[in-house]
């Protein structure tokens, strides 16, 4: 652990401010990046306010990755702002943001040959040297125990299943304990009982204050358990609001190029979202 510790020095950290609720902790404006000689994204506008999960969808290739790794600062804009808490992400040094931000990329594929409890362990990297190291061995444990992964610590992570890599690499990111947590499809490779998991742990995280932003191909579970949801269409935003008001026949037809039906469901009334199919 010394060498990923040594990449956050800790001698002269600004300690992250207490959140307000509500605050916007992340947000784009008139987003564009080019990527490969392409406008990947253009016109972008987004806000990750704490207290509230965000959920981006869309098509394969709408840009919704793209704008993760901008919100995180880890890419940089050609046109317009990306400011997290108010300050330009260009002006974070990287030891501050390890300390607002967390990230889970699309399908990680790091094959770590660590046990299961160093690789959640590394989340808590950023906080060497400051007070709340304290908190290590509590992080690391309600980690591991919110994603059903306890079970598993001692095993390497390159001998776990998909789906359980998947669950590891999340408890990584909730054990680094930032206010801003961004994930890149976290349900992909997870089973039934995983995913409402998952999404039940970003609401609490989102009801302990933070703001949560998670890339979803999951129509139902965005529908289910974001507070705004953002369409993300050919690397422009085709529609942003509340879940039942976004979740439109028309709109979602065209952005996928598949009709669908969005139905109410029968016992809650939450919104379903289904391919069209012949009876
Ligand atoms: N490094 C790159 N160079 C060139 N083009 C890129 C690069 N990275 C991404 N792209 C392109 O940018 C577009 C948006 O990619 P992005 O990964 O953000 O999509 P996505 O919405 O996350 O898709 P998916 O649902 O498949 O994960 C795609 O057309 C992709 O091919
Ligand atoms: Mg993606």
């Amino acid at each position: 652990m010394g060498v990923i510790k040594s990449l956050f020095p800790s001698r002269g950290r600004v300690l992250p401010a207490p959140v307000e609720p509500g605050e916007v902790l992340a947000e784009t404006e008139d987003l564009g990046i080019r990527l490969g000689g392409r406008d990947v994204l253009s016109g972008v506008r987004v806000a990750a306010r704490a207290g509230e999960v965000l959920a981006l969808v869309g098509p394969n290739g709408a840009g919704k990755s793209t704008l993760l790794a901008a919100l995180a600062a880890d890419l940089a804009a050609d046109t317009g702002t990306v400011r997290l808490r108010g300050r330009p992400a260009d002006d974070w040094p990287a030891a501050e943001l390890a300390l607002h931000r967390a990230v889970l990329p699309q399908s990680a594929q790091l094959s770590f040959p660590f046990p299961v409890e160093d690789v959640v362990r590394m989340g808590r990297a950023p906080w060497a040297g400051t007070p709340l190291e304290d908190e290590d061995d509590a992080a690391v444990a309600a980690a591991l125990e919110a994603t059903e992964t306890a079970a598993f610590t001692s095993r390497p992570f390159s001998a776990l299943s998909g789906g359980e890599r998947a669950r590891v690499s999340l408890a990584r990111v909730l054990a680094q304990r930032t206010p801003l947590i961004l994930l890149d499809e976290p349900t992909a490779a997870l089973d039934l009982r995983h995913q409402e998991l998952v999404l039940r742990v970003c609401r609490e995280r989102a009801a302990a204050g933070d703001a949560v932003v998670v890339v979803l191909h999951d129509l139902g579970l965005a529908a289910a358990y974001a507070d705004r949801v953002t369409v993300l269409h050919d690397g422009a935003v085709a529609a942003e609001g509340p879940p039942a008001e976004v979740f439109d026949e028309q709109l979602l037809s065209r952005v996928y190029r598949q009709p669908v039906e969005v139905l109410p469901h029968p016992r809650t009334g939450a919104v379903l979202v289904f391919p069209k199919r012949p009876a």
